[in-house]
């Protein structure tokens, strides 16, 4: 296993902005091994004696569960704290305050918020690394991570692909973590998505900036034989401030059989989950659909972000 943190010692994760390639590989690497561990022992003492908070005032299950799962699988333990309803926010407790209270017992800190920027405002305030889980409609980099990850681990490559993502690009924060990660290989882009979900323009900028080919439609059947990796995302309800728009778009795109049998032999499907109608339970036993395979790979790529944190990888 390799030994090294490359410099991510008691830092903060907080932006896809951080990883250039060399810290994906090494990341990657780290991952590799901790697949290796996982299937050959199922757990290591690697962070014996190191606790992690699990601060979550948004629902999840894979960020949250996946970061339990890692810790304990590394010999930590773990200080949930998913329903901040009944934690002393409810009494109106900061979220700086929450923050300096964690580190007291805890050596590192998964936050997700609903407030863009949340994690960098509770970074200025921790002596203890914070990890951003999601902080609103800005960012998720540690799912980005994991799904580049798993194109690099399904595919063999990145560089030369078409990825399409398709769906809810506005409030996809995976999106936006994952569309400016790879701004840094040698990929083409498709951005498929109704009118009102396109993706943010800066997004589109820095795309543009990167030099990417990159294209930006709302007809997933004219882009579906050509792709590599179809990204699906949720419509975001939770973000929409008047659900009739929602009930517009919920439905727009459903990734069936039949759309599937227009696609690449060698393509994958992802979607950073949870689901809610756009790909049917039909296409999970395509050896295509990915996305239960991306979802454990999750756990990998946090075992070794847990790590480097922390000195230990
Ligand atoms: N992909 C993801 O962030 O899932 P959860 O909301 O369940 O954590």
């Amino acid at each position: 296993m390799p030994h090294s943190s490359n410099g991510w010692f008691g830092q903060h994760v907080l932006s896809v902005n951080q990883f250039n390639r060399s810290k994906l590989e090494h990341i990657f690497e780290v991952a590799h091994s901790m697949r290796s561990m996982v299937e050959r022992f199922g757990t290591a003492d690697m962070l014996h004696g190191h606790v992690l908070a699990n601060l979550f005032y948004e629902p999840s299950t894979r960020t949250s569960s996946s970061f339990n799962a890692a810790m304990v699988r590394l010999g930590g333990r773990v200080l949930s704290i998913n329903e901040v309803v009944y934690s002393s926010v409810s009494k109106g407790e900061s979220l700086p305050d929450t923050v300096r209270t964690l580190e007291c017992y805890a050596d590192v800190i998964v936050l997700r918020h609903p407030e863009v920027g949340a994690a960098a405002t509770a970074a200025r305030y921790a002596h203890v690394p914070i990890i951003n889980a999601g902080d609103g409609v800005g960012e998720h980099p540690t799912q980005a991570l994991l799904d580049l990850f798993t194109i690099q681990e399904e595919l063999g490559r990145v560089d030369g692909l078409k990825v399409a993502m398709v769906g809810d690009l506005k409030y996809g924060r995976t999106v936006h973590s994952l569309t400016r990660l790879l701004t840094q290989y040698h990929v083409e882009l498709v951005f498929v998505s109704p009118d009102m979900l396109k993706l943010p323009p800066e997004i589109v900028a820095e795309v543009h900036s990167a030099g990417l080919a990159y294209r930006e439609t709302d007809d997933i059947h004219n882009i579906i034989g050509d792709a590599d990796v179809l990204y699906v995302t949720r419509v975001q309800k939770e973000r929409f401030s008047d659900l009739a728009l929602y009930d517009v778009v919920k439905e727009h795109y459903v990734v069936d059989p039949t759309l599937m049998a227009r696609a690449k032999e060698e393509m994958i499907v992802m979607h950073p989950l949870p689901r809610v109608g756009e790909i049917a339970y039909a296409v999970d036993d395509d050896p295509r659909a990915a996305y239960f395979r991306q979802m454990r790979n999750g756990m990998y790529i946090r075992m070794a972000l847990l790590a480097a944190v922390l000195g230990k990888a």
